[in-house]
């Protein structure tokens, strides 16, 4: 409570904290003298204890935060008593959101207390949920909880918040070796259309001050514990702070339906991560940049043309996910006929998915082994997906995405205005992938009458394939990363 308490007076909220446990609060003896009509004395409670100094503070506050330890899975007896004494106002008189924060011993302990928090206060009092948060054992009293409830407090605009619980994974469950030059820990934010993220924050280990951040995603139907948390480890161990995250929709992020994708909203995952990174007391705001991996270059050159916070990007082995969609691989089916059909088919499914309830699932790898006679990158993908980098939640190494979840990349072109990013970029290709022709075209389109032409560049690598840029610490150019985005934010 006194994080939070903190964190939305320094935000110039007025912020009275009553602690209820210490007050000699009675329950409600249900008397109704505070029902009396024309009585004089209505909306007053005839018991004359320390819930009386609580009344007032009820009809001027705008919005209740509860905050209690579970016990026996519910809300305190001291609160419980408080609770069913608001009994006497009916309806506080500005009360119009709240907030629940509760601590406890034991995991799933909370959903009497979330019960009675849903059903009394947001369905009868019809007060706004601004967010629910809990901690249990260790968590609760740890530097990120308060740090999480801080930040809470500390929103300028209380709108945005978490609603959703994310049940994240504690263990180490990435494709890669865990550094030991970084610290790792989990942490949440929400984007701008209220989806709450899950990510991996690692952090360079012995640094002080405020560090340069950046955020990573991709590639498009992976998790963050494949190729994003092995960039962002490795841009750590070089100083920077970073931020692995799981798109909207997907791995141990929130968004419903599951296995929807979005240009819009992906790109505003970038700026959430944006969002995110800005407000931390350790990152220099000034100092955030971007890397997308796959499809999610794309999606970062995107993000770079709207959010001018973005300072640098990287799409390394980039796709364009609005061209694949509406033309096919190598734009082998361009045309209006091709493009009809496709939608008749999206159009056909969610009619049956309307009716079924089922969004089905779509795409994902080939199982291994590939076929001899299959195309060099869908083996190239398998051997990853399927094979190296295999990951329980991604989407490539199983059933991929719900049969709608891309539908809208084709009628939604995600790089017109690259050519106004006036900040630094860097395409970085394989010159053997089955992809580069995306980079070399973004890159051409990048410069086509850029105001800044000189902190672009396009980076080819001899012989790499695709894949190759996901995981090969050979070929990926950490050293060009670092170098890139140092020169950008000393800028
Ligand atoms: C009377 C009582 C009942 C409790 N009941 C539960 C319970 O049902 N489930 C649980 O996980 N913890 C239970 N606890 C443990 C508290 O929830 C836990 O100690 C709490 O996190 C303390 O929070 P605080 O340090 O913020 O006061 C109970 C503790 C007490 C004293």
């Amino acid at each position: 409570m006194g994080a939070f308490a903190k964190g939305a007076r320094e935000n110039g909220h007025q912020v009275d904290v009553v602690n209820i446990c210490q007050k000699k609060i009675a329950g409600c003896m249900a008397c109704e003298y505070c029902h009396q009509k024309e009585s004089g004395h209505e909306r007053q409670c005839v018991q004359k204890d320390d819930m009386q100094e609580v009344y007032p503070l009820l009809d001027e506050a705008e919005m209740i935060v509860l905050a209690s330890p579970v016990y026996y899975h519910s809300f305190s007896g001291q609160l419980q008593c408080a609770i069913n004494r608001i009994y006497a106002l009916d309806k506080p008189k500005c009360l119009k959101k709240a907030a629940l924060i509760l601590s406890s011993g034991s995991d799933h302990v909370y959903s009497g207390a979330i019960f009675e928090y849903q059903n009394s206060f947001l369905l009868y009092l019809g007060l706004q949920d601004m967010g629910m948060f809990t901690a249990y054992g260790k968590e609760n009293g740890s530097p990120e909880k308060l740090q999480e409830l801080y930040n809470f407090g500390n929103r300028r605009n209380i709108i945005m918040l978490k609603t959703e619980k994310l049940n994240l994974t504690q263990e180490w469950d990435k494709t890669f070796p865990k550094s030991d030059k970084v610290e790792h820990r989990k942490v949440t934010f929400v984007n701008r259309y209220g989806i709450t993220l899950a990510a991996d924050l690692y952090t360079p280990k012995n640094t002080e001050g405020k560090l340069a951040a950046i955020a990573v995603s991709g590639p498009f139907g992976a998790v963050k514990e494949q190729c994003a948390g092995l960039y962002a480890q490795t841009m750590a161990e070089r100083g920077f702070l970073t931020l692995a995250f799981d798109p909207s929709f997907t791995g141990e992020s929130g968004g419903q339906p599951r296995y929807t994708a979005s240009p819009d909203i992906n790109t505003e995952d970038f700026s959430a991560a944006v969002d995110f990174l800005s407000v931390q007391d350790n990152v220099d705001p000034e100092k955030i940049g971007i890397i997308g991996i796959c499809g999610w270059g794309g999606l970062a050159l995107n993000a770079a043309a709207i959010d001018t916070r973005i300072k640098a990007t990287v799409a390394s082995t980039m796709y364009d996910l609005s061209r694949t969609a509406a033309k096919g691989y190598f734009d082998s089916s361009d045309s209006e006929e091709a493009r009809h059909q496709m939608r008749e088919l999206y159009s056909k499914n969610r009619t049956e998915i309307y009716r079924t309830g089922d969004y089905g699932r779509v795409g994902g790898c080939m199982p291994l082994p590939v076929p001899e006679d299959a195309p060099f990158f869908v083996k190239d993908y398998s051997e990853y997906y399927k094979g190296r980098a295999y990951h329980v939640r991604s989407l490539n190494s199983n059933e991929g995405w719900n049969t709608i979840g891309p539908l809208s990349f084709m009628n939604q072109p995600i790089l017109c205005y690259i050519n106004e990013i006036r900040s630094a970029v860097l395409i970085v290709h394989g010159e053997k992938a089955h992809s580069c022709y995306m980079g070399k075209d973004a890159y051409a389109a990048m410069m086509e009458g850029n105001p800044n032409p000189e902190n672009k560049e396009l980076l080819l690598i001899p012989d790499a394939v695709h894949t190759d840029l996901y995981d090969n610490l050979e070929v990926i150019p950490f050293d060009k990363f670092e170098t890139f985005f140092w020169g950008a934010f000393e800028k």
